[in-house]
């Protein structure tokens, strides 16, 4: 009779815990499914117009009119990246026809040398679309991008140079700025598909350089240093984007975090994982990180709390959390959890943008650049494409798990 009730009682026990871990999985999957529907409604909006090279979305102007960007813009190459990943999630030939329409425009980015940001503008174009079609011209394009952006490594420095294109950035010799990480992957990449080492020795001796100058002892980074490009020694080490040159600016946080997990993909040494740990530790730790996740412009930002957000570094930050997980046994959990909260605050209505408006960007409360007084509380291209990029990371996750 015991055992019988026993049975009972463990057949409805594992009935309610089966039932428990179905409707979690359906809640979490329809958070994903929920988010790329709504990006669907406002990235068509663009992506079904013939392919603009004056207007490629990139933010909104002061007046919150649309604010689009010809090739060449670091940010040009977001939006084609949002139209890929959204391909790769809906697998409807609609998005790649307009995804490969508005990489196309881009091509001639490949020769541009006066900036570090090819890996930005070709590796999320040209980079998913070979990535998710094996296009072989896509493959062409994003090579020679590389033998261009090469040619600003300075061996001295040990670094790729960052800004020349700007009026402003003559006030440095040789800036390099902690973005920068972000466009190695596409050199990793270059090694792996030529067989030519010298991508991958510049990327890895770039990042080498950039842990041992651009970080503090509590593993924050400056935004710029400056080099003697002569002696390879810092001159200075500063900000452009933050608010003062001690500060934290926060998606200077959010690249470097990204940036080491991927080098640690890239190359297995430990000393990328450890360095992208101990990012991960300050940002999720710091006083100033608000409740929700979604950091201030910089982690120092005066007037907290009442300072703008910037739902684009909390989008990259997910996004590198949820690899670093991958890679993180001790810590796999915690950066999961982490980065969930973060993507479910950003699906809400306080973040995502009611279709139709928010001129058809997903996201709301980005900062661009907050010292210029450029794109503050506004969408921004960027912070789309990571958004969109942590929740496919997210649900390849749930779909291993579950
Ligand atoms: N790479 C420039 C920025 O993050 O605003």
């Amino acid at each position: 009779m015991n055992m019988r009730r026993e049975f009972i009682i463990f057949t409805f026990a594992s009935l309610i815990l089966t039932l428990g871990c179905v409707m979690k999985k359906n809640q979490e999957n329809k958070l994903v499914k929920e988010a790329f529907d709504k990006a669907e409604k406002q990235l068509k909006y663009v992506a079904q117009k013939p392919a603009d090279t004056t207007g490629i979305p990139r933010s909104t102007n002061k007046d919150g009119s649309f604010h689009g960007v010809k090739p060449g813009d670091w940010t040009c190459g977001f939006f084609p990246g949002s139209l890929w990943y959204t391909y790769e999630f809906t697998k409807n030939e609609q998005w790649k026809k307009d995804a490969e329409k508005w990489t196309n425009i881009l091509e001639k980015v490949k020769n541009q040398k006066n900036t570090h940001d090819l890996g930005f503008m070709l590796f999320c174009s040209f980079g998913n679309g070979y990535r998710l079609t094996g296009n072989p011209k896509y493959k062409e394009v994003i090579i020679e991008g590389s033998n261009t952006l090469i040619k600003r490594f300075n061996p001295k420095v040990g670094c790729i140079k960052s800004w020349d294109r700007y009026p402003w950035s003559a006030k440095w010799q040789y800036p390099v700025i902690i973005d920068n990480m972000m466009n190695l992957e596409m050199l990793f990449w270059a090694t792996r598909e030529t067989g030519d080492s010298i991508y991958y020795n510049i990327a890895k001796t770039h990042a080498l350089t950039t842990l041992k100058n651009h970080f503090r002892n509590d593993f924050s980074s400056y935004h710029v240093v400056n080099y003697d490009s002569i002696t390879g020694e810092v001159i200075t080490r500063g900000t452009h984007q933050g608010c003062a040159d001690e500060s934290a600016w926060a998606r200077g946080q959010g690249w470097g975090l990204y940036g080491y997990t991927m080098c640690y993909r890239e190359t297995k040494d430990k000393t990328f994982l450890e360095h992208a740990e101990k990012i991960a530790n300050y940002i999720l730790t710091h006083k100033n990180m608000p409740g929700d996740m979604v950091p201030y412009w910089d982690l120092f930002a005066p007037d907290i709390p009442k300072s703008p957000r910037d739902a684009s570094a909390a989008a990259l930050i997910a996004s590198g959390l949820l690899e670093l997980s991958e890679y993180s046994p001790k810590n796999k959990e915690e950066y999961f959890k982490a980065a969930e909260k973060i993507l479910k605050c950003l699906a809400s209505d306080q973040y995502t943008a009611e279709p139709g408006t928010n001129q058809y960007f997903i996201l709301k409360h980005s900062t661009g650049n907050y010292p210029s007084n450029s794109e503050i509380d506004a969408p921004l291209s960027y912070a789309d494409y990571y958004y969109l990029e942590a929740l496919l990371r997210y649900n390849k996750i749930l779909e291993r798990r579950n």
